[in-house]
């Protein structure tokens, strides 16, 4: 088992890191916020550190896990930061999701300093960080995601390399393409059958079963028609994630207009106050 550090112990990395400390792993944490680090060691063993620096002492695989680009540069970067520490041959695997640009950035920073870098974005929510069985989706050079893959498998159900750096980014963004319209025709669909004056739950449960079935419409179809928000994955995050799909939509020319249009209907859900609210919130905005 290898000695490992984890930064960014939010809602999915510090589950994550603690799958990684009950497989066996010498798991060093850091968090911006100190306390939390602290729960973490009394929860899990382990050490914490009070800079992403000094938390990669030693470690031959460094995981992050925080908000977006910016947070993700401020604890790899600069004097403190994790590429300052890690010593020749590591590789830092980034859990966070974000741009494939900001991969392509640090992947080069990294290679100055023999080190390896891969983005590795997860999808599978908080359920699938705490039950250890999350998709991870990665972009690298194959020599070192051989190196991490076994380390990953530590809280994933499926892990694979997709491309060179970056890939792994590009492919979480099909993968929230995918969701965003769908929520949107799930929301539709619950509203319309309201209107209807129908069971709500009974039509979701017939159809579920035919060629509308979706993840979306088996986990949240239910909450959606009790208008229940307050749980799973921030339209906040979603915003982020959608702006960081059309932007790269632009540089690449792919046409996204629904996910476009499904970032606007966001931007008015977090006017209505639901910026942590999860994403089935789309039907909320139908509903005001
Ligand atoms: N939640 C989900 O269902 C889900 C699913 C798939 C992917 N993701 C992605 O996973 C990433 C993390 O999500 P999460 O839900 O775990 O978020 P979260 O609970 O808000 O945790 C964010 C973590 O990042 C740290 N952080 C943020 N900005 C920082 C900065 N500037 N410097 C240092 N640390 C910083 C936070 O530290 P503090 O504790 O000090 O705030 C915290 O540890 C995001 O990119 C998100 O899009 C989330």
């Amino acid at each position: 088992m290898a000695k490992v550090a984890f930064l960014g112990l939010g809602v999915m990395g510090g589950p994550m890191a603690g799958h990684l400390a009950k497989k066996g792993h010498d798991v060093t944490v850091y968090n911006r916020t100190g306390a939390k680090a602290e729960a973490w060691v009394s929860a899990n063993g382990g050490a914490h550190a009070a800079t992403p620096r000094e938390a990669v002492k030693g470690a031959t695989i460094v995981f992050a896990c925080v908000g977006n680009d910016d947070d993700l540069r401020s604890v790899v970067l600069g004097d403190d930061g994790a590429l300052a520490g890690m010593e020749n041959g590591a590789v830092f695997v980034d859990h966070t999701t974000a741009s494939a640009e900001v991969a392509r950035e640090l992947a080069a920073a990294a290679k100055d300093k023999g080190l390896g870098f891969i983005d590795a974005p997860v999808s599978g929510g908080q359920a699938g960080a705490e039950n250890g069985v999350l998709t991870v989706m990665c972009g690298g050079e194959a020599e070192t995601y051989a190196k991490v893959e076994d380390a990953i498998k530590s809280y994933a159900r499926a892990c694979r390399l997709m491309g060179p750096v970056g890939a792994g980014q590009l492919t979480k963004m099909v993968n929230q393409i995918c969701i965003a319209g769908l929520v949107q025709g799930l929301s539709e669909g619950v509203h319309f059958a309201k209107r209807a004056g129908l069971d709500v739950e009974a039509v979701l449960d017939v159809i579920s079963k035919g060629a509308a079935g979706s993840w979306q419409m088996e986990n949240r179809g239910k909450t959606m028609n009790e208008g229940k928000f307050d749980f799973g994955f921030a339209v906040d995050w979603m915003r982020k994630d959608l702006g960081i799909l059309l932007d790269e939509a632009r540089r690449n020319g792919a046409k996204l207009p629904v996910s476009a249009l499904v970032d606007q209907f966001y931007a008015e859900v977090q006017a209505m106050g639901g910026n942590r609210w999860d994403t089935s919130s789309l039907v909320a905005r139908l509903e005001r």
